[in-house]
C-alpha cells in the first residue's frame, strides 16, 4: 500500500465521528476531530483489541469506548481512567496511517509514499460499495487499476471517481466532479453497479 489512496467522501466523515472502512482487507477508522483534521488508524485499540470506530471523538482525541483510553491526535495514549495519575508512556500508541484530503476525498497512505495528490476543491457525489473486483469495476469505467483516479466526461462536466480495494471481489468508489448534476451522476454510477453486479451473478 505504497500509494495514496482515496477512502472516502470528506463530506461522510463531520467533525466528532468516526467510520470504519476496509481497505484492501485491512480494518481501519477514519474519524475528525473538532479541529476539522481527518485522521486513518488501524480500527484496533492497542490495549485489548476494541475496535476504535465504536469509540467516541472528544475534542481532537479518540476514545476507545471499552476502558476508555484516550488517543490523541497524534495517535498517542494520552489518557487511561483507571490511572488517572499515570503518565502514559509515548510508547502505547493507535497504529496511524498518513492521511490528507484533496479533491473533496480522504486518502490515506503507509509511510513513505509521494508527496500527497493535488487536486482542486470538487463537488462530492456519492461513495457506492459494488459487489465486484476492482479489476471488472475500472475498466466498466474507463479506466484501469494502474490509476488511483479515473476521469470521465459527464452531461458537460467532469467526474473523478477514486476507488479502493475491500478485498478481492468488492471495490468502493468515491465519485466527485465540476460542474456536474449530482442527480445524474449519481443515478449513472448506480446503473452502473447495477449492471456489474448482475453481470457478476449471471
Ligand atoms: S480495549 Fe480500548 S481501552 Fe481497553
Amino acid at each position: 500500500m505504497a500509494d495514496w489512496i482515496p477512502i472516502a467522501l470528506g463530506r461522510d466523515i463531520p467533525d466528532g465521528v468516526t467510520r470504519a472502512v476496509i481497505v484492501d482487507s485491512r480494518e481501519l477508522v477514519i474519524w475528525r476531530g473538532s479541529d476539522g483534521v481527518a485522521h486513518v488508524w488501524e480500527d484496533r485499540c492497542p490495549h485489548r483489541g476494541m475496535r476504535l470506530s465504536l469509540g467516541f471523538v472528544r475534542g481532537n482525541a479518540l476514545n476507545c469506548l471499552y476502558h476508555g483510553w484516550e488517543y490523541g491526535a497524534a495517535a498517542n495514549c494520552l489518557r487511561i481512567p483507571a490511572h488517572p495519575d499515570l503518565t502514559v508512556p509515548p510508547t502505547i500508541r493507535a497504529n496511524a496511517f498518513a492521511a490528507t484530503e484533496a479533491g473533496g476525498m480522504v486518502w490515506m497512505s503507509d509511510a513513505g509514499a509521494d508527496a500527497p495528490p493535488h487536486l482542486p476543491e470538487l463537488t462530492p457525489v456519492i461513495s457506492l460499495a459494488i459487489e465486484a473486483a476492482p479489476e471488472r469495476v475500472l475498466p466498466v469505467l474507463g479506466g484501469s487499476t494502474a490509476q488511483t483516479l479515473v476521469t470521465l466526461p459527464f452531461a458537460g462536466g467532469t467526474l473523478q471517481v477514486g476507488w479502493h480495494r475491500v478485498h478481492a471481489t468488492k471495490t468502493m468508489l468515491h465519485a466527485a466532479g465540476t460542474n456536474i448534476d449530482i442527480a445524474a451522476a449519481t443515478a449513472h454510477l448506480r446503473a452502473l453497479r447495477q449492471n456489474l453486479e448482475q453481470g457478476a451473478a449471471a
